[in-house]
């Protein structure tokens, strides 16, 4: 944040915050340094006030619901070093639907890791919903993932023992929340996935298919900002791959969700609004195709 000052006394109360605060606390609490101005500055510098409010704004809301910035990832063991992401940049909004393709030990995995929080960047930041995560660990960093991330695997991941509902309420049981709330949650997720007829049978009384639509439901119930799937059709024959990525699509159109899937099937980046390749740790390729998504199929 730069701002232009006009007389020695607004340079003298700025350079007093700045070393009473400091540079950080100067720039991210705008909004003190906003009201501040107000009573200070002349009519002819209004404008100037009314920027430092839009940045208070973007403080608050912020325009991505994930953003990269200069990710890179190198793992140790010993002498030896992997570079598996270097300086990988992008972000997207909510309602956007984004494959994740590339060859094998290109580092798709590794950027899921770093943006499900289960690993840290070697450098640069990941921010969801505005907020930096790399500094972030413990009970802090495991109550935002809960809040803010669903998951979705490969192989589902189920409970087996549990019925269908039982599977797709479990992220709620960290929340104090009555049974019946969590059910009449779960069912009616479960019900928009067409799951209204197997709530109660267990995961192995299910198809492929519907197994991962529990599973989605299991990632969409605490609402949350973005859906990470790590190859969710690997062990899907390709009619219910494609119903899945389809599924995944009409969630995404809701506006509320971001999700990023990574696939190795480049046909089913046509249901996705944004792919990014990767190859080398490198993003090659990063566009919107808006068109494709909204065709008709
Ligand atoms: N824990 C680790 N320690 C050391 N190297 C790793 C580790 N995890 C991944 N790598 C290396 O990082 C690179 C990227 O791996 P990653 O699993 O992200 O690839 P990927 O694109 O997901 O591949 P695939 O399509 O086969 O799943 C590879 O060279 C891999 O060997
Ligand atoms: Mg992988």
């Amino acid at each position: 944040m730069l701002l232009v000052h006009t007389n020695i006394y607004n340079l003298i109360k700025h350079f007093v915050f700045i070393s009473f605060f400091g540079w950080r606390a100067y720039s991210y609490y705008g909004k003190w340094s906003a009201s501040w101005f107000m009573m200070f500055r002349t009519k002819s510098e209004m404008l100037k006030i009314v920027f430092i409010d839009v940045r208070c704004l973007n403080v608050v809301m912020p325009d991505y619901s994930v953003e990269a910035r200069g990710v890179t990832k190198v793992y140790r063991s010993g002498s030896i070093e992997v570079d598996a992401l270097t300086d990988v940049s992008f972000s997207l909004q909510r309602g956007d639907f984004a494959a994740i393709v590339g060859p094998s030990g290109s580092g798709k995995s590794t950027l899921m890791n770093l943006l499900g929080t289960i690993d840290k960047p070697t450098r640069g930041e990941i921010y969801i919903d505005g907020v930096p995560t790399s500094k972030m660990d413990g009970n802090r960093l495991a109550d935002f993932r809960n809040k803010k991330l669903g998951f979705i695997f490969q192989a589902f991941n189920l409970i087996n023992g549990l019925d269908a509902e039982k599977n797709a309420e479990l992220p709620l049981m960290v929340d104090p929340m009555p049974e019946s709330e969590r059910k009449k949650k779960a069912d009616a997720l479960l019900t928009k996935l067409g799951l209204g007829n197997r709530l109660r049978l267990n995961p192995t009384q299910l198809s492929g298919g519907e197994q991962q639509r529990v599973a989605i439901a299991r990632a969409l119930v605490r609402d949350p900002v973005l859906i990470l799937a790590d190859e969710p059709t690997g062990d899907l024959d390709s009619k219910n791959s494609e119903e899945v990525v389809q599924l995944l699509n009409d969630i995404s159109k809701s506006g509320k969700v971001t999700i990023i899937m990574v696939t190795h099937n480049l046909d089913l980046t046509k249901y996705c609004n944004r792919v990014i390749h990767i190859k080398d740790g490198r993003i090659e390729k990063d566009a919107y195709v808006k068109e494709a998504r909204t065709k008709k199929r």
